[in-house]
């Protein structure tokens, strides 16, 4: 059985793709310091999968603790997403965006050297496009500046593992640019599980949906696009989950040392689609009015799928109904997130 080290792991992304690889039958260990999910997320994986997956409270730019996880398990690939995200965050405190991201990067790639691990991949980010709005984006897309601190952590750890493998042939990467990931298992015991209140669009709607947030204001109607509202290619965070299942498989054949594939569905989902669809799903009105834009967003996002489709026979299966309705289901049996 071919064992993956899962960093951040028990992250929202992490914990989805851990069920498909146990699915799939790969061994799994998982790292993460908890710094943005809880040790709860263990059990809820163990009910789904019947599985409880070994676990280290660590973090991964300690390398000599992280090296302990190599020692104790023969690890054949790395996932990593150990990172943090939030956006508006990352431009109050850039050296901790840069230092934990890269730093914890540098850690795992170090290890991979010394214990002979050869193939990655690494969650990187449609944001590496930059605010071009030549849609679709396809892998070929020039990378763009990037407008925040967490972008540029994406788009600099890309160029990392470019060096990385060039400098050791016997290293395999794949870069998979993730478009705008949401929903949630379809048990409700796995989700989208943010501290405070959240940035992004799907747990905001949920959050109004459910009470616990009065109202949401949609950012802007006024850009060129069909409602006025801006477009994003969300995917389903279960076929995201399984596009990693993907990516390892084609590392183990391919001969190419860096392989780059958007993750998405290649249709453009506006705010006020988005919102009617979380209104079916939840089966009651969502309280929003319209206010500015926000600083930074553009137009139109939406990936070019055709590489993924055929290079790595990657085809997301669900639709913003899907999303919705499974968003629905985590935050109604979840209402406060999960316990710490
Ligand atoms: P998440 O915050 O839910 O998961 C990341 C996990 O990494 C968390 O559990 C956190 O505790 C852990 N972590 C952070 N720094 C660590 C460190 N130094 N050592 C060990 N663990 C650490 O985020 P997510 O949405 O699951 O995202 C996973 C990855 O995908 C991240 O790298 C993120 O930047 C990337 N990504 C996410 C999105 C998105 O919209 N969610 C989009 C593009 C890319
Ligand atoms: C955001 C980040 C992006 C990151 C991605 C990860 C910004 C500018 N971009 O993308 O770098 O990779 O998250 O998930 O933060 N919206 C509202 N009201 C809200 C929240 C969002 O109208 O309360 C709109 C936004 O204007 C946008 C859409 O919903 O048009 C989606 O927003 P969001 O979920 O934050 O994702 P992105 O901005 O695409």
């Amino acid at each position: 059985m071919s064992t993956v080290l899962v960093t951040g792991g028990s992250g929202y992304i992490g914990s989805h793709t851990v069920i498909s690889l146990s699915e799939n039958g790969y061994d799994v260990v998982i790292v993460d310091n908890l710094s943005n999910s809880k040790m709860e997320v263990l059990n809820r994986l163990e009910k789904i999968t019947g599985k409880r997956f070994k676990f280290y409270n660590i973090d991964c730019c300690d390398t000599d603790a992280l090296r302990k996880v190599f020692e104790e398990n023969k690890i054949d690939s790395v996932i990593h997403f150990a990172g943090l995200k939030a956006v508006g965050e990352s431009v109050k405190i850039p050296l901790d965006y840069y230092s934990n991201n890269i730093g914890s990067l540098i850690s795992v790639c170090r290890l991979m050297s010394e214990f002979n691990v050869n193939n990655i991949v690494f969650s990187s980010s449609a944001t590496v496009y930059g605010s071009s709005e030549d849609v679709p984006f396809t892998e070929e897309s020039p990378l763009g500046v990037c407008t925040n601190p967490y972008g540029w952590t994406k788009w600099m750890i890309e160029q990392i593992l470019r060096d990385y493998a060039k400098a050791d042939p016997s290293k395999k990467v794949c870069l998979l640019r993730y478009f705008n990931p949401v929903g949630a298992h379809e048990s409700g015991l796995l989700g989208e599980d943010p501290r405070g209140i959240p940035n992004n669009l799907f747990p905001y709607i949920s959050k109004v949906a459910g009470g616990t947030l009065d109202c949401l204001t949609v950012f802007g109607d006024d850009y060129d696009t069909p409602d006025g509202t801006c477009l994003r290619d969300y995917i389903h965070v279960v076929d995201l989950a399984q596009g990693h299942v993907k990516a390892l498989k084609f590392l183990d054949k391919t001969e190419d040392s860096v392989s780059v594939f958007n993750l998405g569905t290649g249709k453009g989902t506006s705010v006020l689609e988005a919102l009617n669809a979380f209104e079916k799903a939840c089966g009651h009105e969502i309280k929003h009015v319209i206010g500015p834009r926000r600083s930074g967003d553009i137009a139109v996002c939406y990936a070019s799928t055709a590489k993924a489709e055929e290079v790595l026979g990657f085809k997301a299966q669900y639709g913003i109904d899907e999303m919705c309705s499974s968003c629905w289901k985590w935050q109604t049996m979840n209402p406060e997130g999960l316990k710490d």
